[in-house]
């Protein structure tokens, strides 16, 4: 009897077993799973990127880890460039997954960044084609961009005074909050992986309720924070007033399309605070580190800024035609500070198949430009950072092969809407430092470039030398 019962079992286990390595089968092959955790028990969850940057020297364009739902790795240029833009309308819509959806945004599926779409189409259109209008990436863009909140200004059409600033502070903390929160959780991921795991008792509150008490909480002041702001420039406006800001300008075009309503108006407010706030600040703190280590490459960016702007006045985006080296040095910064750990989740609409492997409908992809601007074969000693890699033999050209390899923004119609943002952001953020401020380490002092972990790599908190110029 025990006998029969315990061949049964056995029977059980070997089908189960061949049905998931069936299943595993039908993606793009990589490490070899485990049935249920997958490759969890691998993945360093704190630093998915160092995990990916390991299996990378192994599998190269396109594989699957599974996490343990299976998320397929795209991790060659080319073929990011297959998928994302060759085959771009396979590879827009984020996950439909609860989990991530209901502790990760404002609400689900409005705004842009977790939409997905004809909303998310006419959210992200409608926004870029506000921010235009204000002047995004254009020289309207400079005076406003030199003070630390001026998404606030963008959307809100106000800044906060230096001494009123504890709101804003407020919100960026708990958005670090949030994200740290995730950054140590591999039973969200199982939750993610087994949304029915999410519905039990006990085992729910393990794999997402906990996570969503963070969340809610974090979320709530975060809300709180753009509900108040969005009411308060709306209060005293009327829809034929010529809007002053991003809000006021949504507001009016809520009339003519049935996409725009108020929840994705506070939607797209979140995204473009959440996404754009500390994304730039942080690329600019890894500016500072690693240019008091690299004194030399810091004289070489203030003597042009000297030649190019002089003392007197601040740098202007006008001045790029004319300074080569600082757009290296923007390019390079953003190739080592490399500070997203993981692509935005894209899931495929059909079959697709990339690089003659098949990706089932549905499936979780991450284009691992982590990786590419770590490990691109086309950067020469890609962990030394060498802006002049970027200057052509003329001296006074780009190396246009490399610039279209450094995608911090990832490629394709789903990737970063601050892109034009960021870039006036970035020139003018360290042309203008380095043009003020010698930055170096103190005497004796070395400088820690190992990240705080977490889903944005961040740099810790050091204290450095700085003189005025
Ligand atoms: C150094 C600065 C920045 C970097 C490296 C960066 C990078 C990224 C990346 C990798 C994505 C995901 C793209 C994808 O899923 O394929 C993204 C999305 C996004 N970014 Fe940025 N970003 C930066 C600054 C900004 C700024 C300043 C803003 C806004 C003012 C912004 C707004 C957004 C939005 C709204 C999305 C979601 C796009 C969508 O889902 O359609 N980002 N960004």
């Amino acid at each position: 009897m025990l006998g029969t019962l315990f061949l049964g079992g056995f029977g059980v286990l070997v089908y189960f077993i061949f049905r998931y390595y069936r299943y595993v089968s039908l993606y793009p092959a990589g490490p070899v799973p485990l049935p249920f955790i997958g490759n969890l028990h691998k993945i360093d969850v704190k630093a998915f990127h160092s995990s990916l940057q390991k299996y990378g020297e192994e599998f190269k364009g396109v594989y699957t880890v599974f996490m343990p739902i299976p998320y397929v790795q795209i991790n060659d240029y080319n073929t990011l460039k297959e998928a994302f833009i060759e085959n771009g309308d396979d590879f827009i819509d984020r996950p439909v997954n609860k989990s991530m959806q209901e502790t990760l945004t404002f609400a689900p599926y409005k705004g842009v960044t977790f939409s997905n779409g004809d909303n998310w189409i006419v959210q992200r259109r409608t926004a870029l084609s506000i921010l235009r209008d204000f002047g995004m990436g254009k020289n309207v863009m400079e005076e406003k961009v030199m003070v630390g909140n001026i998404i606030n200004e963008v959307l809100f059409g106000f800044r906060y005074k230096d001494a009123e600033c504890a709101p804003l502070m407020e919100y960026v903390s708990r958005s670090n909050e949030l994200l740290d929160s995730f950054a140590d959780s591999p039973l969200l991921m199982l939750g993610m992986g087994f949304p029915i795991l999410t519905e039990l008792p006990i085992i729910g509150w393990y794999t997402l309720g906990r996570y969503k008490a963070v969340a809610a909480k974090a979320i709530l002041q975060i809300s709180a924070f753009v509900v108040a702001n969005v009411d308060k420039t709306l209060e005293n406006y009327h829809s034929d007033d010529e809007p002053t800001c991003f809000v006021q300008a949504y507001k009016q075009r809520m009339e003519s399309n049935e996409f725009l309503d108020l929840m994705n108006l506070y939607g797209c407010c979140a995204d473009f605070f959440n996404a754009g706030q500390e994304t730039t600040t942080i690329t600019l703190l890894w500016a500072v580190l690693l240019f008091a280590k690299h004194a030399d490459i810091q004289e070489k960016l203030r003597s042009e800024v000297f030649s190019v702007v002089g003392k007197d006045r601040l740098p202007v985006m006008a001045d790029q035609s004319q300074m080569i080296f600082a757009r290296a040095c923007v390019l390079e910064l953003q190739r080592v500070a490399n500070i997203i750990s993981m692509n935005g989740p894209k899931v495929t609409s059909r079959d697709v198949v990339i690089r003659g492997k098949k990706i089932p409908a549905g499936t979780w992809v991450n284009g691992d430009i982590h990786y590419l601007l770590c490990k691109d074969p086309v950067f020469e000693n890609p962990e030394e950072f060498q802006p002049e890699r970027y200057i052509a033999a003329d001296g006074k050209s780009l190396r246009k092969e490399l610039v279209e390899r450094t995608v911090p923004f990832s490629i394709g119609k789903r990737a970063c809407a601050g892109e034009a943002l960021a870039r006036v952001e970035l020139f003018l953020g360290l042309t203008s430092t380095f043009q003020h401020f010698r930055i170096s380490a103190r005497p004796g002092q070395i400088i820690d470039f190992h990240p705080i972990p977490g889903g944005v790599i961040r740099p810790k908190h050091q204290t450095l030398r700085v003189e005025k110029v």
